[in-house]
């Protein structure tokens, strides 16, 4: 394990470099990886052979991932390894993943982009810097990941990008807002880079976790109050919400699974449903719930381009040319 000293007080060390993989083992970097489904991932993703590197905020909060890859048995073992990595600050990505890069050989197959949080709002008496935070978390950290990672798997023909959405990243739920529009940024940057870096072998890959039981359920609310309009159903939603969306949560750990189908899948798909349950529900406003569709046309879209050749010119400009 990479050991960062504390996170907190005076100044820390300089952290330790990360350690190098087991031999010949692929190579993965997780954010937010001391809690919830990305702690799971990164010991589903241990266990599947994978030298992991999990980053995290506070290295201070490493001992629940370590005991539970020690708990795992994973072979072989001390292939978790912890490094400091805030997702909100374009320096503390870069300079990790730049470790884990050196410790590799320039090697990472797999980022998975999970860090995130959710506060209920409204478009009303909420700071806009609350807006631009959870922004920047959710998606200008899963971009800052994407910009580290992303050029080295490119020299090497092969990688796998997975951005942690969510079910409320296809439909935006009351009060979440905020939490959705962060999770339709990450949804549209992905869709797009699907397409672009396909042919170069970088996969771009959405998941989509329905209700997981997390600490997120039990994260503090933000401090706001809706107008007051919307106070009676901003109480009672929150009620139903917690009781009704939570109620039919599955285990990080069998959230986990479909991460390892996607990193594993021979022919891997734009996304990946996580929870059975919620596809009902999604399929209100998508047909095309394993992004086949859409892939297929925007790789269309690139397969008309003319490398060199600029577009086609519209029939007006072609007519004035031919004069
Ligand atoms: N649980 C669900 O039902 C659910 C459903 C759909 C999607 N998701 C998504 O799954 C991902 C993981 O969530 P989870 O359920 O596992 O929640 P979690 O247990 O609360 O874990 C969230 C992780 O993100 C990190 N994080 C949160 N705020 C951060 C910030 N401001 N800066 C840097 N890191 C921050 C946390 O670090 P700290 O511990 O240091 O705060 C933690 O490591 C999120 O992207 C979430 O949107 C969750």
């Amino acid at each position: 394990m990479a050991s960062n000293g504390p996170d907190s007080g005076a100044p820390a060390p300089p952290p330790a470099p990360p350690p190098a993989p087991a031999a010949g083992a692929p190579v993965a970097i997780v954010t937010g990886a001391n809690s919830g489904i990305g702690l799971a991932v990164c010991v589903a993703l241990a266990r599947a052979g994978y030298t992991v590197y999990g980053g995290m905020r506070a290295t201070a909060s490493a001992a629940e991932l370590l005991a539970a890859a020690a708990a795992a048995a994973v072979d072989p073992p001390g292939a978790v390894h912890v490094v400091r990595m805030d997702v909100g600050n374009d320096r503390s990505v870069a300079t990790a993943v730049a470790a884990v890069l050196a410790a590799t050989g320039d090697r990472v197959d797999v980022a998975v982009a999970n860090a995130g949080y959710g506060k209920r709002v409204t478009v009303e008496g909420v700071p806009l810097s609350d807006y631009q935070s959870m922004m920047n978390v959710n998606f200008f950290g899963a971009l800052r990941l994407v910009q580290a990672c992303v050029p080295s798997m490119r020299r090497r023909r092969s990688g796998r990008v997975l951005g942690v959405s969510s079910v409320i990243g296809l439909v935006a739920f009351p009060f979440f807002g905020a939490y959705a529009a962060s999770k339709f940024a990450m949804e549209g940057l992905w869709e797009s880079s699907h397409a672009e870096y396909k042919a170069l072998g970088v996969h771009f890959i959405l998941m989509e976790p329905g209700p997981v039981a997390t600490p997120m359920a039990h994260r503090p609310p933000g401090p706001w109050s809706p107008p007051d309009e919307l106070v009676p159903v901003w109480d009672a939603y929150a009620a139903q919400f917690m009781a009704e969306f939570f109620s039919i949560a599955h285990t990080p750990d069998a959230c986990a699974d479909a991460f390892v189908r996607a990193v594993s899948d021979p022919a891997p798909a734009l996304r990946y449903m996580t929870h059975p349950p919620s596809e009902g529900m999604l399929r209100t406003k998508v047909a095309d719930l394993d992004g086949k569709g859409v892939a297929a046309t925007t790789l269309a879209l690139l397969a008309t381009a003319k490398p060199g050749g600029g577009s086609t010119p519209p029939p007006a400009e072609a007519d004035r040319a031919e004069q």
